[in-house]
Order: C-alpha cells, then sequence, then structure tokens
C-alpha cells in the first residue's frame, strides 16, 4: 500500500565531525554496515520497494553504495568471501533508487519539500531519518506504521518517550489516545522547553505521511532555528485531526550522536554474536 519511502540525508552531520567532512553521515557503519541500509532493510520489510533519497553535496558515497561495483564482485566471485556482498546486492535487484539534491540546508521540512520531485502528489509515503536507527524483536517498526496507516488512513509519526532533560531535543506531540499506543494529535510544537512541553512523547525519525504536506510545506514558515520544520507541516494537518502518533514497539538509537551511535554498535555487535 505505502509504495515508496523518502530518506531525507542531506544534513551536515555536525556532531560526527571530523568523520562526516568527507563522508555522509548516513555512510557510517554500525558494525559493518552503513547506517542507510539498515533504513533501507526497514523500508524493505514495510514492502517498499522505491527508495527516494535527498542528499546533498558531498553525498555520492550513498548513491555508490546501492550500485553495482562490477570490480570488486568480479574479485569476489567464487571466494569465501563473495556471501558478504550478498545483501546489498540483493537490495539492488529488488529495488528502485532514486536522488535529488537539497542545495541549501533550511531544515527536515525543506528537505522532504525537495523530494516532491521524486515522490509525486499520488499517494501517500514513508520517511526514514536514517540516523534514527530502530530495532524491534517482531515486525519492524515502519511495517507496525503500515498498519496504523491502514486502518486510519492519515499521517502516522512515530513517538516514545524520552526523559524530561531531552525533550527540548525533539518535535512532542500531546494528543487523546484512541487505541492503545496510537493517539489522535492535536498538537505538536518543535525542540519545546521542557517546562512547556505538551508530554513527554518524542516524535522520532519515521513517519508516513499524505501528500497533501507538500503544499503545506510549501507556505511553512521558518520555526525553531530559523529551519523549516516538518513538525509545524505536520501541525497543519494535526489541525484536521489528520496526524496519528504511534508508540512503535522496538527500541530506537540516536545514532545522529556519539553516544546513540556506539550504544547502537554495541547492540549489534553483541547480537551478532549471539
Ligand atoms: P539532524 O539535525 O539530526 O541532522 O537532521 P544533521 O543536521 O545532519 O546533524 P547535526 O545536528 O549537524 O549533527 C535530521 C535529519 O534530517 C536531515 C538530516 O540528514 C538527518 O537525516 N536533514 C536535516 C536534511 O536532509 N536537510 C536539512 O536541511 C536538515
Amino acid at each position: 500500500m505505502i509504495k515508496k519511502c523518502l530518506f531525507p540525508a542531506a544534513g551536515y552531520g555536525t556532531r560526527f565531525l571530523p568523520a562526516t567532512k568527507v563522508i555522509p553521515k548516513e555512510m557510517l557503519p554500525i558494525v559493518d554496515k552503513p547506517l542507510i541500509q539498515y533504513g533501507v532493510e526497514e523500508a524493505m520489510e514495510a514492502g517498499i520497494r522505491e527508495m527516494a533519497m535527498v542528499t546533498g553535496r558531498g553525498k555520492r558515497a550513498l548513491e555508490d553504495h546501492f550500485d553495482i561495483n562490477y570490480e570488486l564482485e568480479s574479485q569476489l566471485r567464487g571466494t569465501s568471501k563473495e556471501s558478504l556482498l550478498a545483501g546489498i546486492r540483493h537490495i539492488i535487484d529488488s529495488c528502485s533508487f532514486s536522488y535529488t539534491r537539497q542545495t541549501e540546508m533550511r531544515g527536515l521540512g525543506h528537505a522532504v519539500l525537495t523530494g516532491e520531485t521524486l515522490i509525486g502528489h499520488e499517494e501517500p509515503f514513508a520517511v526514514i531519518l536514517a540516523d534514527d536507527l530502530c530495532v524491534s524483536d517482531s515486525q519492524g517498526v515502519l511495517a507496525q506504521m503500515v498498519e496504523v496507516h491502514k486502518r486510519h488512513g492519515c499521517t502516522v509519526v512515530a513517538v516514545e518517550e524520552v526523559p524530561q532533560n531531552e525533550i527540548h531535543k525533539y518535535g512532542v506531540i500531546a494528543g487523546e489516545e484512541i487505541e492503545p499506543g496510537v493517539f489522535r494529535v492535536d498538537h505538536m510544537v518543535e525542540k519545546p522547553a521542557a517546562e512547556v512541553a505538551p508530554s513527554n512523547l518524542a516524535v522520532i525519525g519515521r513517519y508516513i505521511i499524505t501528500p497533501d504536506i507538500f503544499d503545506i510545506l510549501r507556505e511553512t514558515q521558518p520555526g525553531a532555528g530559523g529551519e523549516i520544520q516538518l513538525t509545524d507541516a505536520l501541525m497543519q494537518q494535526a489541525r484536521q485531526g489528520r496526524v496519528m502518533a504511534y508508540k512503535f514497539k522496538g527500541r530506537r538509537f540516536d545514532c545522529g550522536s556519539v553516544g546513540g551511535f556506539v550504544a547502537a554498535t554495541n547492540y549489534f555487535y553483541h547480537m551478532g554474536r549471539r
């Protein structure tokens, strides 16, 4: 039902400088796989095969990662290492990839609007911020959200409870819980001070969005931090009761921060040894 996933991946990743001076943040590996590949695999698990990426200057490695490297493949063919490329080869063979560039980093809302040319206005689409790495014992987080979207037919944002001292980093929602773990959003605010935050439910980097968001984003003025905020545009939809917040089952690592990145690395390293 959801066919396309947008990956805004144009940010500078300043928290990882100097590592991200030349290497896109999304190409940093958790153990042996780049963040962006975890995101694409989660989208595939949700039944999506059309991947659309918003990149920027210096991010060409993302395109190369999802392309065949004939020289490498022919070198490894028939050796014990051939299997190491099987996973990425399967992705390349099963999915299509399209790219556009955000020329000025004007915020996540602007990045999503830049992706309009790849997504179109026909149907709802998913958004994954690959620096939020999600794991789940059962169904992947985006697949869970597709189920919620099927039931309600509107925009769905993933939320999790965050501690008071971290709330100012997130978009925060308020709303009525209409079924276990699903809230009809009536208020959303980006990066509120903890004292005025409407709840402790923070939006993380997973969305299913109806395409009217593009027209809304075109009219959205810069908000918190002088950036065009996706949260502000989603608030327009929420005013009409068309946004659900879903408390997902699973765990999220904020791999855009050094602490979250190290925690994810430990988690996947120990998983691999089990
Ligand atoms: P972040 O603010 O976490 O990413 O944006 P950043 O700017 O790359 O990182 P820092 O804060 O400087 O370390 C969240 C997501 O939105 C994308 C980023 O690539 C990231 O996936 N983004 C953000 C864009 O694509 N364009 C923008 O203008 C801003």
